[in-house]
């Protein structure tokens, strides 16, 4: 099974930034064997820069969000393919800040991941329930709407080319992580999930991270879970040096 470990840098870093971030990940990673596959998402106008820097490097690039049409009158927005051009594997759809911020729902969210994977990008799925659903018992019913949803219309063929991020929204950049357990009992939630829909084999395969207060402290024991397959990292990736320690989780555990 894959293991990945991706950074989210939202609206951080200028281009001079990223560029030295990259610069030092490549080198720090450079040779290392044995660690999870590496994704960093920039802002929109590093992806390229941080393309062109880690390019042949085992560290791949993510767009943190993208349109759902091909081109057209859409000011402020970048397509699927613009993001691919620039150097990006991976798209990021569904974040919660862009739910609860830009109020993309479920059936916008289904959009992009087409347009994605029709431009040849592997989409990371975000969900998670927000702290109310959480207390009322509907983290398994949000989950399953978002999945249901978002994943509407799509094939196997499609579905075998997602990530899926469960990220409680109430764990996000506020420093309160889901304990090892709550978090393995959402992801075999998604794997039943997908199993049930797809098939058993698809679901095995299906990388399911964990978001939300990922720190180089408490990734271990998350990752040591069964059925968590890596981390989508906000806060502790803007740091190279905390992005590796959690890169290099099973070295460094205890340390
Ligand atoms: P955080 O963000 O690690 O800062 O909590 C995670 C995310 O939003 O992907």
């Amino acid at each position: 099974m894959r293991t990945i470990i991706a950074g989210n840098w939202k609206m951080n870093k200028t281009i001079a930034e990223a560029v030295d971030f990259a610069n030092r990940l490549r080198e720090k990673l450079a040779g290392k064997t044995g660690i999870p596959e590496v994704i960093v998402a920039p802002p929109f106008t590093a992806l390229n820069p941080v393309s062109v820097v880690l390019r042949g490097s085992a560290v791949l690039v993510a767009a943190q969000n993208i349109h759902e049409a091909d081109h057209g009158a859409f000011t402020g927005e970048v397509s699927a393919l613009m993001a691919r051009e620039a150097g990006c594997t991976y798209a990021i759809i569904g974040h919660s800040e862009r739910r609860t911020l830009f109020g993309e729902r479920d059936e916008r969210i289904n959009k992009k991941l087409s347009a994605a994977l029709a431009a040849g990008l592997h989409p990371i799925l975000c969900i998670g329930e927000t702290l109310q659903e959480r207390e009322e018992n509907q983290t398994e019913r949000v989950i399953e709407r978002q999945l249901n949803e978002g994943l509407n219309n799509l094939g196997n063929d499609d579905i075998e080319k997602i990530i899926v991020a469960y990220e409680p929204v109430w764990a996000i950049g506020t420093g309160k992580t889901a304990t090892p357990s709550q978090a393995q009992e959402v992801h075999r939630f998604i794997r039943g999930w997908l199993a049930k829909r797809c098939s058993g084999e698809l679901s095995q395969q299906t990388v399911i991270l964990y978001g939300g207060s990922v720190t180089p402290q408490n990734a271990g024991a998350l990752m040591s879970q069964p059925d968590i397959n890596g981390a989508l990292i906000g806060g502790a990736s803007l740091d190279v040096e905390s992005f590796v320690r959690i890169i290099e989780y099973q070295f460094t555990q205890g340390v």
